[in-house]
């Protein structure tokens, strides 16, 4: 365990938000020393730790007050949340920022070969996905009577594989679903990447540090703009 005085930032450690994770990082002035297979690593000029994870454990992370921030897709969030709340257990982060990057959608899809197809196909189905709550929602929603099957990663071969008729997945540029001959459908929900802090943080040297990256982080927003 590291030095609890010291901020600790989660982020995807490989995957779509990865590298934007890291470019914001050094826009905001934290040097980082990041070897490839380090789980943590520490910031040379700031009492910062920034924790390399998957993007799925990043809310939980967060909520429980092992990391103090996190940058993740609302897609995850979103998912996190809806668990949590069908468990019973009250799921509370606080969302500091959108940020501008990670925009994807969390689509359906079919084999292309199948041609256009509407929601009365999806009757009876098998749909793959890595987000069985927001897709079960919109399956309700909307009247549909299909089956979800859990995949952690992967889902764009379901179809082919024989594990399902469907999946659910994010689409960024498509490109995934091109080289796996699928079509897109409806958008279910769309996402981008944001900032949440553990909402009991009380320690005042990190929140002082938060408040000094805040302005920076508009900052380097509205220099996008
Ligand atoms: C998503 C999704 C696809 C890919 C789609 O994975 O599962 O693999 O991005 O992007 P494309 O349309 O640009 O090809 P992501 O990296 O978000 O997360 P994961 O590693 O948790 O699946
Ligand atoms: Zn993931
Ligand atoms: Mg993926």
């Amino acid at each position: 365990m590291s030095n609890t005085n010291r901020l600790r930032i989660a982020i995807q450690k490989g995957g779509r938000l990865s590298k934007d994770c890291q470019e914001l990082l050094k826009q905001l002035g934290v040097k980082l020393n990041l070897r490839e297979q380090r789980l943590i690593a520490h910031s040379t000029n700031m009492p910062i730790d920034v924790l390399r994870v998957r993007d799925d454990d990043i809310p939980g992370l967060v909520m429980d007050g092992v990391c103090d921030l996190g940058i993740v897709g609302e897609n995850v969030l979103v998912e996190v949340q809806a668990e949590r709340e069908r468990q019973g257990v009250a799921f509370e982060v606080n969302k500091l920022s959108k940020l501008d990057f990670g925009y994807c959608r969390l689509a359906l899809a079919w084999p292309q070969e199948l041609g256009p197809q509407d929601k009365s196909w999806f009757e009876g189905k098998r749909i793959a996905t890595t987000y069985p709550e927001i897709l079960s929602q919109y399956l309700k929603r909307e009247g549909i009577n299909a089956s979800t099957v859990m995949l952690t990663g992967s889902v764009e071969v379901a179809p082919r594989a024989g594990l399902a008729d469907a999946i659910c997945d994010l689409v960024s540029t498509g490109a995934t679903l091109e080289a796996n001959g699928l079509m897109q459908g409806d958008t279910i929900l769309e996402s981008n990447a944001c900032l949440i802090q553990n909402k009991d943080l009380t320690d005042q040297s990190k929140l002082d540090l938060i408040n000094t990256l805040m302005p920076r982080l508009r900052g380097v927003r509205q220099a996008k703009e």
